[in-house]
């Protein structure tokens, strides 16, 4: 299929920089949230990460404006229907992502693609409350999506062989290497990565060393480009224990349980660089 305009539902951190993306893989780019402040501070974002693109050298000025210009943001969702391709990057709610699925099939014909950016539930479960299965992947972006070079692609049981390579092309078009993954809890870099966050904050907890210390370690010992505690206010330390939570009742084991600081730092609205608080930032 012969993908050009795409609609991205959900214009937070992922889904404003998913749609950036396609954007700049020179794609017309519909961008809808419910919360119209959202949707609207979106592109203003972008504006400014872009910036210093532009100050560094590697992108003009002209670039910029003719990718952004590509982007429109919509108030409802009435124009999916003249979308080939539909990616959610939503609240990580599977009643809210399947309502959302369900309105979205109602709008677009039936050869339209759907992908979801869930990094935490179950891709085969949306892809049926989708009603258009065979038509449905997971496309997994990593934060920040402009830059990490790399999208698991998962495919569920019912997605069609020609459905994943569209979208594995789609991928390639858009300068990601897709990586094929099955539908498994955490697929496979939220199994490994966020266990691994989740220790570091027990660390910090313990008192072994401070999270600047940890960081370190990590960054010079392991080549990290940033550090465990900075990446998950990166990420948002409420998804990380989003993603622990999702792993531990997923896989039925106590591996995957939460610190107790990343519960308490979620519950105080520590939620990393986004809040302007975390184990990093605003302390
Ligand atoms: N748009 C497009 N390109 C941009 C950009 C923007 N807004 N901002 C920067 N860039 C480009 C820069 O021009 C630069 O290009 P170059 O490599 O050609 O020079 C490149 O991106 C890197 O930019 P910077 O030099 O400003 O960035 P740093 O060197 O400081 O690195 C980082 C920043 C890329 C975030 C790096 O620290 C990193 O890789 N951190 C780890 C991030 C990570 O692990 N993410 C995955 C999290 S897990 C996840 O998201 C899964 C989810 O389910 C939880």
């Amino acid at each position: 299929m012969n993908i050009q305009r795409v609609l991205v539902a959900g214009a937070g951190t992922m889904g404003g920089g998913i749609a950036q993306t396609f954007a700049q893989g020179g794609f017309e780019v519909l961008l809808y949230d419910e919360v119209p402040e959202v949707a609207a501070s979106a592109v203003p974002r972008m504006e400014k990460g872009l910036q210093k693109v532009v100050e560094k050298g590697k992108m003009t000025a002209d670039d910029v404006a003719a990718s952004l210009a590509r982007i429109q943001v919509a108030d409802d969702l009435a124009p999916a229907a003249q979308c080939q391709f539909v990616i959610e990057a939503i609240i990580e709610d599977f009643a809210v992502k399947a309502d959302l699925l369900a309105e979205l099939a109602s709008i677009c014909p039936p050869h339209t693609i759907f992908a979801t950016n869930t990094s935490s539930l179950s891709v085969t479960d949306l892809g049926q409350a989708s009603g258009r299965a065979a038509n449905f992947v997971g496309l997994h972006f990593f934060n920040p999506a402009p830059i990490m070079k790399l999208v698991e692609l998962v495919l569920t049981p019912e997605t069609s062989s020609e459905t994943a390579e569209t979208v594995g092309n789609l991928a390639v078009a858009i300068g990601k290497v897709p990586v094929l993954v099955k539908d498994s809890p955490g697929f496979v870099c939220n199994r490994l990565l966020m266990p691994m966050i989740n220790e570091a904050i027990v660390l910090l907890e313990e008192g072994v060393a401070s999270a600047e210390d940890i960081d370190t370690v990590m960054k010079l010992g392991c080549g990290f480009p940033m550090g465990p505690l900075e990446l998950s206010d990166l990420i948002g330390n409420d998804i990380t224990l989003a993603v622990m939570e999702s792993l531990r009742e997923r896989l039925s084991s106590d591996k995957y349980q939460p610190a107790g600081l990343l519960e308490e730092m979620v519950d105080d609205s520590r939620l990393g660089r986004k809040t302007g608080s975390g184990f990093t930032c605003g302390r």
